[in-house]
């Protein structure tokens, strides 16, 4: 048997920024979440994109139908915000029980984002019946603007979209998602505004990737195309502040893998994909960046308790056990065109996720 600090016992995690794809892919994405995670926020960027509740309603059913036999895992759906969404969809949306938030893309920022926000002017509307509903806005924050360099595109979104959005919706709940920068940080520590239930009104998700690299693991010995996500990984300073805000037992920050599969041909092309997968080992990736930290006591709150006090949602009956078990991440896996690498691909992590514990809340 191991020894006790050889073993970390944590209530059952849940991912709240997860990107599922469709079709073929389901039968691997929701396996691999699901092995690990209770729940997750599923994204809505499908070509083309879930853009209204019925919509929503018929993916959340294709994901619940590719889920392993005897897997309790819960998908939930997002609506994927445009220029033309109609205020009346917020209420349908909220009625069905199942979307549990809208996301915005400003269009062009990322991988099927085409059909996102072009000027939030043309969805206030929206927004105004987001803010009475509390229905949740969970934001890709970065600029599009081709003046702005890639790597400021979040800090100036936040100057120009994310203040005077919250000054014009100052009860509207916002998840910034995936944040990369110390700007980001600092900018959600300056926001303590609560809602009537106590719970924070901003909170930011956080990927594995941004707490264990920096940009120059991008360019470590060549061109690694698997290290490409968006927003893009930044300076060492910035991940060393994301680090930081994980391990701080702030519940404005939690989980989020933004676990975004691509092909490997469709990554390692001129002119790759953004996305890393890391859904397969994403509980054992964070565990190493929480390890590195110290802080590995602090992988619990943020993990499995705060984004669910964020969503508003219990906190997972069930546990998971991480075993300090060293193991070599798979070079390839199976995946539709040709396989997929998922992040880290052969190198040897030190914890791994018991298989036999976490599939279910009796667990
Ligand atoms: O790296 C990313 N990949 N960032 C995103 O915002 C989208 C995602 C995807 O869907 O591939
Ligand atoms: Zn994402």
């Amino acid at each position: 048997m191991p020894s006790v600090s050889n073993r970390l016992r944590i209530t059952r995690p849940d991912d709240w920024h997860l990107h599922l794809r469709d079709g073929d892919a389901l039968a691997h994405t929701v396996a691999w979440s699901a092995a690990q995670f209770a729940r997750a926020v599923v994204m809505p960027n499908l070509k083309p994109a879930v853009v209204d509740t019925e919509q929503a309603l018929q993916y959340r059913q294709r994901v619940l139908a590719a889920r392993p036999r005897g897997s309790d895992f819960q998908p939930l759906m997002t609506l994927y915000l445009t220029d033309r969404t109609p205020a009346s969809e917020i209420s349908r949306a909220r009625a069905s029980g199942a979307v549990f938030g809208v996301k915005l893309y400003p269009a062009g920022a990322t991988t099927n984002s085409d059909s996102g926000v072009t000027d939030l002017r043309h969805v206030r509307p929206v927004l105004e019946a987001m803010q009475r509903e509390d229905m949740p806005l969970l934001v890709h924050g970065e600029v599009t603007d081709p003046e702005v360099d890639v790597f400021d595109r979040e800090a100036v979104f936040i100057d120009r979209v994310l203040q005077p959005l919250r000054r014009d919706f100052p009860a509207l709940r916002i998840v910034l998602e995936h944040i990369t920068t110390a700007d980001a940080v600092d900018y959600v520590l300056s926001c303590p505004q609560r809602s009537a239930r106590g719970t924070p009104l901003l909170g930011a998700t956080i990927t594995a990737h941004h707490l264990l690299y920096s940009r120059n693991a991008m360019f470590r010995g060549g061109l690694r195309p698997h290290y490409y996500c968006l927003p893009v990984l930044k300076r060492e300073r910035h991940r060393a502040r994301l680090l930081q805000a994980a391990c701080s037992a702030d519940g404005r920050f939690f989980l989020g893998t933004d676990s975004a599969p691509h092909a490997r041909a469709a990554k390692e092309s001129d002119c790759g994909c953004a996305g890393c997968l890391t859904a397969l080992h994403a509980l054992e990736l964070y565990a190493s960046a929480f390890e590195q930290a110290g802080c590995l006591h602090c992988l619990e709150g943020f993990a499995s308790h705060f984004g669910a006090d964020f969503y508003g949602l219990p906190r997972n009956q069930g546990h998971v056990e991480l075993l300090r078990q060293p193991w070599v991440v798979p070079a390839r896996l199976e995946y539709p065109d040709g396989g997929i690498v998922p992040l880290d691909a052969g190198a040897s992590l030190a914890w791994r996720v018991d298989p036999g514990a976490g599939l279910s809340q009796q667990a």
